[in-house]
Protein backbone atom coordinates (compact mmCIF):
# COMPACT_ATOMS: atom_id res chain seq x y z
CA UNK A 1 0.00 0.00 0.00
CA UNK A 2 1.59 3.46 -0.69
CA UNK A 3 2.42 6.15 2.05
CA UNK A 4 -0.44 8.75 2.91
CA UNK A 5 1.13 11.89 2.35
CA UNK A 6 -0.73 14.90 4.13
CA UNK A 7 -1.64 17.85 1.69
CA UNK A 8 -0.06 15.37 -0.91
CA UNK A 9 3.06 17.01 -0.11
CA UNK A 10 6.10 15.87 -2.87
CA UNK A 11 3.24 14.01 -4.76
CA UNK A 12 2.87 14.60 -8.84
CA UNK A 13 -0.59 15.22 -9.30
CA UNK A 14 -0.01 15.83 -12.68
CA UNK A 15 2.21 16.26 -16.12
CA UNK A 16 2.64 19.85 -17.33
CA UNK A 17 5.07 22.19 -19.32
CA UNK A 18 2.95 25.48 -18.45
CA UNK A 19 5.32 26.51 -15.27
CA UNK A 20 7.85 25.41 -12.93
CA UNK A 21 9.66 26.58 -9.79
CA UNK A 22 12.59 25.75 -7.97
CA UNK A 23 12.16 26.63 -4.37
CA UNK A 24 15.33 26.44 -3.25
CA UNK A 25 16.71 28.97 -5.29
CA UNK A 26 13.19 30.95 -5.73
CA UNK A 27 13.20 30.80 -9.65
CA UNK A 28 9.77 30.81 -11.48
CA UNK A 29 9.59 30.32 -14.98
CA UNK A 30 6.42 30.11 -17.61
CA UNK A 31 6.81 27.80 -20.38
CA UNK A 32 10.54 28.75 -19.68
CA UNK A 33 10.72 32.72 -19.62
CA UNK A 34 11.52 33.95 -15.92
CA UNK A 35 8.99 35.86 -14.29
CA UNK A 36 11.57 38.98 -13.85
CA UNK A 37 11.77 39.27 -17.44
CA UNK A 38 7.79 38.57 -18.10
CA UNK A 39 6.93 41.36 -15.53
CA UNK A 40 9.33 43.99 -17.33
CA UNK A 41 9.01 42.88 -20.90
CA UNK A 42 5.64 41.35 -21.20
CA UNK A 43 2.10 42.54 -20.91
CA UNK A 44 -0.66 40.65 -19.40
CA UNK A 45 -2.39 40.33 -22.93
CA UNK A 46 0.69 38.34 -23.92
CA UNK A 47 2.01 36.50 -21.10
CA UNK A 48 -1.90 35.00 -21.21
CA UNK A 49 -1.32 34.03 -24.41
CA UNK A 50 2.46 32.12 -24.04
CA UNK A 51 0.64 30.55 -21.08
CA UNK A 52 -2.81 29.53 -22.76
CA UNK A 53 -0.29 28.62 -26.42
CA UNK A 54 2.86 27.73 -25.37
CA UNK A 55 5.12 29.92 -27.10
CA UNK A 56 5.12 34.36 -27.77
CA UNK A 57 3.15 34.96 -29.83
CA UNK A 58 4.14 37.23 -33.13
CA UNK A 59 2.90 40.63 -33.58
CA UNK A 60 0.04 39.72 -35.19
CA UNK A 61 -1.52 36.58 -33.45
CA UNK A 62 -1.39 39.13 -30.17
CA UNK A 63 -3.31 41.70 -31.92
CA UNK A 64 -5.50 39.37 -32.95
CA UNK A 65 -5.79 37.66 -29.51
CA UNK A 66 -5.86 41.07 -27.97
CA UNK A 67 -8.73 42.16 -29.91
CA UNK A 68 -10.47 38.79 -29.06
CA UNK A 69 -10.41 40.10 -24.93
CA UNK A 70 -11.48 43.56 -25.85
CA UNK A 71 -14.25 42.49 -27.87
CA UNK A 72 -15.57 40.30 -25.21
CA UNK A 73 -15.42 42.34 -21.81
CA UNK A 74 -19.43 42.79 -21.46
CA UNK A 75 -21.30 40.51 -19.79
CA UNK A 76 -24.80 40.12 -20.52
CA UNK A 77 -27.29 42.64 -18.30
CA UNK A 78 -28.98 39.75 -16.52
CA UNK A 79 -25.22 38.68 -14.64
CA UNK A 80 -25.70 42.45 -13.17
CA UNK A 81 -29.32 41.32 -12.29
CA UNK A 82 -27.96 38.76 -10.74
CA UNK A 83 -25.26 40.64 -8.42
CA UNK A 84 -28.34 42.82 -7.67
CA UNK A 85 -29.85 40.17 -5.33
CA UNK A 86 -26.86 39.20 -3.84
CA UNK A 87 -25.94 40.63 0.15
CA UNK A 88 -24.01 43.81 -0.32
CA UNK A 89 -22.16 41.86 2.84
CA UNK A 90 -21.28 39.06 1.06
CA UNK A 91 -17.18 38.25 0.42
CA UNK A 92 -16.37 39.67 -3.70
CA UNK A 93 -15.17 35.94 -4.10
CA UNK A 94 -18.27 34.27 -3.10
CA UNK A 95 -20.02 36.84 -5.83
CA UNK A 96 -17.59 36.01 -8.24
CA UNK A 97 -17.93 32.17 -7.69
CA UNK A 98 -21.67 32.89 -8.21
CA UNK A 99 -21.29 34.95 -10.82
CA UNK A 100 -18.69 32.94 -12.92
CA UNK A 101 -20.91 29.69 -12.75
CA UNK A 102 -24.30 31.85 -13.66
CA UNK A 103 -21.83 32.66 -17.20
CA UNK A 104 -22.02 29.37 -18.08
CA UNK A 105 -25.97 29.54 -18.53
CA UNK A 106 -25.57 32.71 -20.71
CA UNK A 107 -22.88 31.02 -22.99
CA UNK A 108 -23.36 26.90 -23.39
CA UNK A 109 -21.34 25.08 -25.42
CA UNK A 110 -19.51 22.36 -23.62
CA UNK A 111 -21.46 19.05 -26.18
CA UNK A 112 -18.02 19.16 -27.54
CA UNK A 113 -15.81 18.29 -24.44
CA UNK A 114 -17.11 14.86 -24.25
CA UNK A 115 -15.91 13.62 -27.83
CA UNK A 116 -12.14 12.90 -28.78
CA UNK A 117 -10.95 16.67 -28.69
CA UNK A 118 -10.78 17.99 -32.27
CA UNK A 119 -9.18 21.22 -33.90
CA UNK A 120 -12.72 22.43 -33.52
CA UNK A 121 -12.92 21.47 -30.23
CA UNK A 122 -9.48 23.43 -29.90
CA UNK A 123 -11.05 26.53 -31.10
CA UNK A 124 -13.58 26.29 -28.62
CA UNK A 125 -11.16 25.69 -25.91
CA UNK A 126 -9.21 28.78 -26.78
CA UNK A 127 -12.57 30.76 -27.30
CA UNK A 128 -14.17 30.03 -24.06
CA UNK A 129 -10.27 30.92 -22.46
CA UNK A 130 -10.87 34.37 -24.35
CA UNK A 131 -14.29 34.44 -22.92
CA UNK A 132 -13.59 34.00 -19.53
CA UNK A 133 -10.16 35.68 -18.92
CA UNK A 134 -11.78 38.72 -21.13
CA UNK A 135 -15.19 39.01 -18.54
CA UNK A 136 -13.46 38.37 -15.11
CA UNK A 137 -12.47 42.06 -14.45
CA UNK A 138 -15.77 42.86 -15.99
CA UNK A 139 -17.35 40.68 -12.99
CA UNK A 140 -14.83 41.90 -10.33
CA UNK A 141 -15.19 45.66 -10.87
CA UNK A 142 -19.22 45.34 -11.44
CA UNK A 143 -19.83 44.27 -8.21
CA UNK A 144 -18.17 46.89 -6.70
CA UNK A 145 -20.33 49.31 -7.53
CA UNK A 146 -23.28 47.21 -7.67
CA UNK A 147 -22.79 46.04 -3.88
CA UNK A 148 -22.71 50.10 -3.36
CA UNK A 149 -26.13 50.85 -4.82
CA UNK A 150 -24.29 52.20 -8.26
CA UNK A 151 -24.09 51.47 -11.76
CA UNK A 152 -21.44 50.12 -13.04
CA UNK A 153 -18.95 51.30 -15.54
CA UNK A 154 -19.12 49.58 -18.31
CA UNK A 155 -15.47 48.00 -19.69
CA UNK A 156 -13.40 50.36 -22.25
CA UNK A 157 -12.13 48.86 -25.46
CA UNK A 158 -9.97 51.51 -26.49
CA UNK A 159 -7.87 50.36 -23.26
CA UNK A 160 -5.31 47.86 -22.34
CA UNK A 161 -6.46 45.25 -20.08
CA UNK A 162 -4.93 46.41 -16.69
CA UNK A 163 -5.99 50.00 -18.02
CA UNK A 164 -9.40 48.63 -18.28
CA UNK A 165 -9.50 46.92 -14.84
CA UNK A 166 -8.59 50.41 -13.28
CA UNK A 167 -10.80 52.35 -15.06
CA UNK A 168 -13.46 49.58 -14.03
CA UNK A 169 -13.12 49.98 -10.47
CA UNK A 170 -12.88 54.15 -10.38
CA UNK A 171 -14.65 55.68 -13.64
CA UNK A 172 -11.37 57.39 -14.10
CA UNK A 173 -8.99 56.98 -16.94
CA UNK A 174 -5.93 55.48 -14.75
CA UNK A 175 -3.00 56.47 -13.72
CA UNK A 176 -0.18 55.42 -16.23
CA UNK A 177 2.04 54.64 -12.98
CA UNK A 178 -0.46 52.20 -11.66
CA UNK A 179 -1.70 50.60 -15.17
CA UNK A 180 2.20 49.98 -15.46
CA UNK A 181 1.97 47.89 -11.89
CA UNK A 182 -1.07 46.41 -11.91
CA UNK A 183 -0.16 45.06 -15.77
CA UNK A 184 3.17 43.57 -13.56
CA UNK A 185 1.21 42.28 -10.79
CA UNK A 186 -1.59 40.54 -13.12
CA UNK A 187 1.63 39.17 -15.23
CA UNK A 188 3.24 37.78 -11.56
CA UNK A 189 -0.33 36.32 -10.59
CA UNK A 190 -1.44 34.37 -13.80
CA UNK A 191 0.05 31.08 -13.00
CA UNK A 192 2.15 28.87 -9.98
CA UNK A 193 2.30 25.39 -11.38
CA UNK A 194 0.05 23.13 -9.44
CA UNK A 195 -1.39 24.91 -6.60
CA UNK A 196 -5.06 24.20 -4.79
CA UNK A 197 -6.50 26.23 -7.14
CA UNK A 198 -5.56 25.18 -10.23
CA UNK A 199 -5.71 20.94 -8.83
CA UNK A 200 -9.05 22.36 -7.84
CA UNK A 201 -9.84 23.53 -11.56
CA UNK A 202 -7.86 20.48 -12.88
CA UNK A 203 -10.17 18.18 -10.89
CA UNK A 204 -13.45 19.97 -11.94
CA UNK A 205 -12.01 19.79 -15.77
CA UNK A 206 -11.00 16.28 -15.69
CA UNK A 207 -15.02 15.89 -15.62
CA UNK A 208 -15.68 17.38 -18.31
CA UNK A 209 -17.49 20.41 -16.47
CA UNK A 210 -17.66 22.97 -18.41
CA UNK A 211 -14.72 25.51 -18.21
CA UNK A 212 -17.21 28.37 -16.10
CA UNK A 213 -17.63 25.41 -13.30
CA UNK A 214 -13.88 24.63 -13.68
CA UNK A 215 -12.88 28.72 -12.70
CA UNK A 216 -15.67 28.65 -10.11
CA UNK A 217 -13.88 25.98 -8.58
CA UNK A 218 -10.77 27.37 -8.57
CA UNK A 219 -11.94 30.55 -7.58
CA UNK A 220 -13.62 28.65 -4.74
CA UNK A 221 -10.56 27.00 -4.05
CA UNK A 222 -8.43 30.30 -4.42
CA UNK A 223 -10.55 32.04 -1.85
CA UNK A 224 -8.75 30.43 1.46
CA UNK A 225 -6.67 32.49 3.95
CA UNK A 226 -3.84 29.81 3.42
CA UNK A 227 -3.95 30.55 -0.31
CA UNK A 228 -5.26 33.54 -2.60
CA UNK A 229 -7.34 34.82 0.61
CA UNK A 230 -3.73 35.70 2.36
CA UNK A 231 -3.48 38.93 0.58
CA UNK A 232 -6.75 40.28 2.05
CA UNK A 233 -5.42 39.18 5.64
CA UNK A 234 -2.02 40.87 5.32
CA UNK A 235 -3.08 44.28 4.78
CA UNK A 236 -5.87 44.35 7.28
CA UNK A 237 -3.00 42.43 9.85
CA UNK A 238 -0.05 45.03 8.83
CA UNK A 239 -3.25 47.64 9.52
CA UNK A 240 -3.77 45.50 13.30
CA UNK A 241 0.21 46.40 13.89
CA UNK A 242 0.11 50.33 13.02
CA UNK A 243 3.71 51.17 13.02
CA UNK A 244 6.77 49.02 12.70
CA UNK A 245 8.05 49.81 16.31
CA UNK A 246 4.97 47.55 17.40
CA UNK A 247 6.40 44.89 14.60
CA UNK A 248 8.55 43.41 17.44
CA UNK A 249 6.30 42.70 20.66
CA UNK A 250 3.11 41.96 18.17
CA UNK A 251 5.13 38.78 16.76
CA UNK A 252 6.81 37.28 19.58
CA UNK A 253 2.66 37.18 20.96
CA UNK A 254 1.45 35.64 17.81
CA UNK A 255 4.13 33.26 17.56
CA UNK A 256 3.79 32.45 20.92
CA UNK A 257 -0.10 31.74 20.25
CA UNK A 258 0.89 29.30 17.02
CA UNK A 259 -0.42 31.76 14.93
CA UNK A 260 -0.15 32.20 11.33
CA UNK A 261 1.58 35.14 9.78
CA UNK A 262 -0.38 36.09 6.73
CA UNK A 263 1.88 36.08 3.68
CA UNK A 264 4.64 34.11 5.02
CA UNK A 265 5.31 30.80 4.12
CA UNK A 266 4.77 28.16 1.16
CA UNK A 267 4.80 24.88 0.80
CA UNK A 268 7.14 24.99 -2.40
CA UNK A 269 9.49 28.00 -1.30
CA UNK A 270 12.13 27.54 0.94
CA UNK A 271 13.47 30.70 0.26
CA UNK A 272 12.03 34.25 -0.46
CA UNK A 273 9.13 34.00 -3.21
CA UNK A 274 10.42 35.64 -6.26
CA UNK A 275 7.49 37.71 -6.65
CA UNK A 276 7.37 39.10 -3.44
CA UNK A 277 10.59 40.36 -4.48
CA UNK A 278 9.35 41.71 -7.59
CA UNK A 279 5.95 43.24 -5.59
CA UNK A 280 8.57 44.52 -2.84
CA UNK A 281 10.97 46.49 -5.80
CA UNK A 282 7.74 47.58 -7.68
CA UNK A 283 5.96 49.58 -4.18
CA UNK A 284 9.38 51.12 -3.81
CA UNK A 285 9.63 52.19 -7.47
CA UNK A 286 6.22 54.15 -6.60
CA UNK A 287 7.20 55.10 -3.81
CA UNK A 288 10.13 57.14 -4.96
CA UNK A 289 8.17 58.16 -8.16
CA UNK A 290 5.94 59.82 -4.97
CA UNK A 291 9.14 61.31 -3.67
CA UNK A 292 8.91 59.16 -0.89
CA UNK A 293 5.53 59.69 -0.23
CA UNK A 294 3.49 56.63 0.94
CA UNK A 295 1.24 55.21 3.96
CA UNK A 296 2.71 53.90 6.54
CA UNK A 297 2.15 50.22 5.67
CA UNK A 298 4.62 48.93 3.62
CA UNK A 299 7.01 50.39 6.45
CA UNK A 300 5.17 48.05 8.30
CA UNK A 301 5.85 45.62 5.97
CA UNK A 302 9.56 46.06 6.03
CA UNK A 303 9.86 45.77 9.63
CA UNK A 304 7.35 42.68 10.07
CA UNK A 305 9.80 40.77 6.63
CA UNK A 306 12.97 41.43 8.93
CA UNK A 307 11.32 40.54 12.10
CA UNK A 308 10.29 37.28 10.71
CA UNK A 309 13.29 36.08 8.94
CA UNK A 310 14.90 36.31 12.44
CA UNK A 311 12.12 33.55 13.66
CA UNK A 312 10.89 31.89 10.60
CA UNK A 313 13.52 31.29 7.93
CA UNK A 314 15.26 28.24 10.43
CA UNK A 315 11.75 26.72 9.34
CA UNK A 316 12.20 28.07 5.87
CA UNK A 317 8.83 30.50 6.21
CA UNK A 318 10.00 33.67 4.15
CA UNK A 319 7.66 36.25 2.28
CA UNK A 320 5.30 34.86 -0.23
CA UNK A 321 3.30 36.60 -3.45
CA UNK A 322 0.81 37.57 -0.85
CA UNK A 323 2.50 39.80 1.51
CA UNK A 324 3.37 42.97 -0.84
CA UNK A 325 1.05 42.55 -3.35
CA UNK A 326 -2.42 44.18 -1.24
CA UNK A 327 -0.38 47.23 0.10
CA UNK A 328 0.27 48.05 -3.88
CA UNK A 329 -3.40 46.96 -4.60
CA UNK A 330 -4.48 49.79 -1.30
CA UNK A 331 -2.30 52.33 -3.34
CA UNK A 332 -4.30 51.71 -6.56
CA UNK A 333 -7.46 52.65 -4.58
CA UNK A 334 -8.89 49.21 -4.27
CA UNK A 335 -11.02 47.85 -0.85
CA UNK A 336 -9.03 45.21 0.63
CA UNK A 337 -11.36 42.10 0.58
CA UNK A 338 -11.33 42.64 -3.61
CA UNK A 339 -7.50 42.01 -3.77
CA UNK A 340 -8.40 38.26 -3.73
CA UNK A 341 -10.56 38.79 -6.24
CA UNK A 342 -7.82 40.54 -8.54
CA UNK A 343 -5.71 37.80 -8.02
CA UNK A 344 -8.68 35.72 -9.69
CA UNK A 345 -8.66 37.73 -12.70
CA UNK A 346 -5.19 37.41 -13.05
CA UNK A 347 -4.96 33.54 -12.18
CA UNK A 348 -7.75 32.88 -14.59
CA UNK A 349 -4.86 32.07 -17.37
CA UNK A 350 -3.13 29.79 -15.73
CA UNK A 351 -6.17 27.85 -14.97
CA UNK A 352 -7.09 27.69 -18.57
CA UNK A 353 -4.19 26.70 -19.36
CA UNK A 354 -3.78 23.95 -16.90
CA UNK A 355 -7.30 23.27 -18.19
CA UNK A 356 -6.12 23.28 -21.79
CA UNK A 357 -3.55 20.69 -20.79
CA UNK A 358 -6.01 18.56 -18.88
CA UNK A 359 -8.45 17.82 -21.91
CA UNK A 360 -5.10 16.79 -24.15
CA UNK A 361 -4.51 14.14 -22.02
CA UNK A 362 -7.85 13.56 -19.77
CA UNK A 363 -8.55 11.33 -17.56
CA UNK A 364 -10.67 11.84 -14.99
CA UNK A 365 -9.24 12.18 -11.04
CA UNK A 366 -10.11 9.34 -8.73
CA UNK A 367 -7.65 8.98 -6.13
CA UNK A 368 -8.10 5.94 -3.49
CA UNK A 369 -8.04 6.87 0.65
CA UNK A 370 -7.21 5.36 3.61
CA UNK A 371 -10.01 4.20 5.25
CA UNK A 372 -9.95 5.11 9.38
CA UNK A 373 -13.81 3.90 10.11
CA UNK A 374 -15.44 1.25 11.69
CA UNK A 375 -15.45 -2.13 10.26
CA UNK A 376 -18.36 -4.10 8.90
CA UNK A 377 -21.24 -3.88 11.49
CA UNK A 378 -25.33 -4.28 11.57
CA UNK A 379 -27.82 -1.56 11.46
CA UNK A 380 -29.44 -1.04 14.93
CA UNK A 381 -33.03 -0.37 15.18
CA UNK A 382 -34.03 2.78 17.30
CA UNK A 383 -35.57 0.77 20.15
CA UNK A 384 -31.85 -0.68 21.13
CA UNK A 385 -29.59 2.64 20.49
CA UNK A 386 -28.41 3.70 23.65
CA UNK A 387 -28.81 0.04 25.80
CA UNK A 388 -25.39 -2.27 26.34
CA UNK A 389 -25.98 -4.52 23.73
N1 LIG B 1 3.39 31.78 10.12
C1 LIG B 1 3.98 31.12 11.12
N2 LIG B 1 4.52 29.88 11.01
C2 LIG B 1 4.44 29.32 9.80
C3 LIG B 1 3.84 29.95 8.70
C4 LIG B 1 3.30 31.23 8.90
N3 LIG B 1 2.69 31.91 7.91
N4 LIG B 1 3.90 29.15 7.63
C5 LIG B 1 4.51 28.03 8.03
N5 LIG B 1 4.85 28.13 9.34
C6 LIG B 1 5.51 27.11 10.14
C7 LIG B 1 4.51 26.06 10.60
O1 LIG B 1 3.91 26.42 11.84
C8 LIG B 1 5.37 24.83 10.71
O2 LIG B 1 6.09 24.91 11.90
P1 LIG B 1 6.36 23.59 12.79
O3 LIG B 1 7.20 22.71 11.91
O4 LIG B 1 7.07 24.10 13.98
O5 LIG B 1 5.02 23.01 13.10
C9 LIG B 1 6.34 24.99 9.55
O6 LIG B 1 6.43 26.41 9.31
C10 LIG B 1 5.90 24.30 8.27
O7 LIG B 1 4.61 24.80 7.91
P2 LIG B 1 3.43 23.92 7.33
O8 LIG B 1 2.14 24.42 7.92
O9 LIG B 1 3.72 22.47 7.44
O10 LIG B 1 3.51 24.34 5.81
P3 LIG B 1 2.49 23.96 4.65
O11 LIG B 1 3.33 23.71 3.46
O12 LIG B 1 1.54 22.89 5.05
O13 LIG B 1 1.64 25.31 4.46
C11 LIG B 1 1.13 27.52 3.87
C12 LIG B 1 1.98 26.30 3.56
C13 LIG B 1 1.28 28.53 2.74
C14 LIG B 1 -0.35 27.10 3.92
C15 LIG B 1 1.56 28.12 5.22
O14 LIG B 1 2.90 28.56 5.12
C16 LIG B 1 0.66 29.26 5.65
O15 LIG B 1 -0.38 29.02 6.24
N6 LIG B 1 1.01 30.54 5.34
C17 LIG B 1 0.19 31.65 5.70
C18 LIG B 1 -0.92 31.82 4.68
C19 LIG B 1 -0.41 32.40 3.40
O16 LIG B 1 0.29 33.39 3.37
N7 LIG B 1 -0.82 31.76 2.30
C20 LIG B 1 -0.45 32.18 0.98
C21 LIG B 1 0.48 31.19 0.33
S1 LIG B 1 1.05 31.80 -1.24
Amino acid sequence: MSEYLPGLEGVPATRSNISDLDGNTGILTYRGYPIEELAVNSTFEETSLLLLDGRLPTRDELAEYDNQLRSNRVVKYNVREIMKYLPATGHPMEMLQTAVASLGMFYPGDECLTGNMSCEDLNYVHNMSVKIIARMPTLVAMWEHVRNGYDPYPPRKDLTYAENLLYMFSGEDPDPAFAKIMDACLILHAEHTINASTFAALVAGSTLASPYLVIAAAVGTLAGPLHGGANQRVVEMLEEIGRPENVKSWLAEKLASKSKIWGMGHREYKVKDPRATILQKLMRELMEGRGGRIGPLFETALALEEACEEKLAPKGVYANVDFYSGILYREMGIPPDQFTSIFAVARSAGWLAHWREQLGDNRIFRPTQMYTGESKRSYVPMEMRGQSI
